[in-house]
């Protein structure tokens, strides 16, 4: 059976589909078998990514088609038991700001519960707020982990948000995940940051690759 990596947060916004499809994106570099499964109903916006390369037709003379993704995304009920067999990895993109209910069915489906936070003081605080009640339950807090993401690539932001909620007691992946405008590119051109025209869509791709090393 395929290892499991659900993606949820307190609040939206935070980066959990860009961390989804990018994280599928450099498992599928590394010739896993991967599968995204989009279950955020309200915006889908996994499934609109994949969606988007496609949509945008034709390239003029001269410029290349975007590439798009090379694994599929799906919603969440186009999986067949069958084809989960086969995986490596399957990673669920989840609605923002889940109900506890949620939750525990999510940890009891998922291997590893990842949890992306940036470091303002604001999602620091929705970010305890979520781990607090994930440690309250056993299973979950054991498969929970805290991914800074839109982390300033200048100072040590990062740094000290991995260092105070560690603190705490929460585990965090060593892995920050920068803030660089290439992934918002990514977005729009529904490819991943690695494939993008951006002078700093290298150190993007090195971060996502480092994490998706220190998750499997
Ligand atoms: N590491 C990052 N660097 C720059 N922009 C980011 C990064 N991660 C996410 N974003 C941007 O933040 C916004 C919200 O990200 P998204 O992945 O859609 O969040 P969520 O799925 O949690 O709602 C998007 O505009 C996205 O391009
Ligand atoms: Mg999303």
């Amino acid at each position: 059976m395929p290892k499991v990596i659900a993606i949820t947060s307190e609040k939206g916004g935070v980066g959990k589909s860009t961390l989804a499809v990018h994280l599928a994106g450099a498992f599928a570099e590394r010739g896993l078998h991967v599968v995204l499964i989009d279950e955020d109903g309200r915006v889908g916006s996994s499934l609109r990514w994949a969606a988007r390369a496609a949509a945008l037709g034709t390239p003029a003379p001269g410029h290349s088609a975007p590439r798009g993704l090379d694994f599929p995304v799906l919603g969440p009920d186009d999986i067949k038991p069958k084809k989960l067999a086969d995986l490596d990895v399957l990673i669920i993109d989840t609605e923002g700001r889940p109900k506890r209910k949620e939750l525990r069915q999510l940890a009891g489906r998922a291997d590893l519960i990842l949890v992306p936070s940036a470091t303002s003081a604001l999602e620091l605080d929705a970010t305890r707020e979520l781990l607090e009640f994930l440690s309250d339950e056993t299973e979950a807090g054991r498969k929970t982990r805290v991914v800074l993401t839109r982390v300033p690539p200048v100072g040590r932001a990062g740094e000290e948000a991995r260092e105070d909620l560690r603190d705490l007691g929460i585990t965090v992946c060593n892995t920050l995940v920068r803030l660089y405008s290439a992934y918002q590119k990514a977005a729009e051109l529904g490819t991943l940051a690695r494939d993008v025209r951006d002078s700093r869509a290298e150190a993007a791709w090195d971060d996502i690759k480092q994490l998706s090393r220190e998750l499997l």
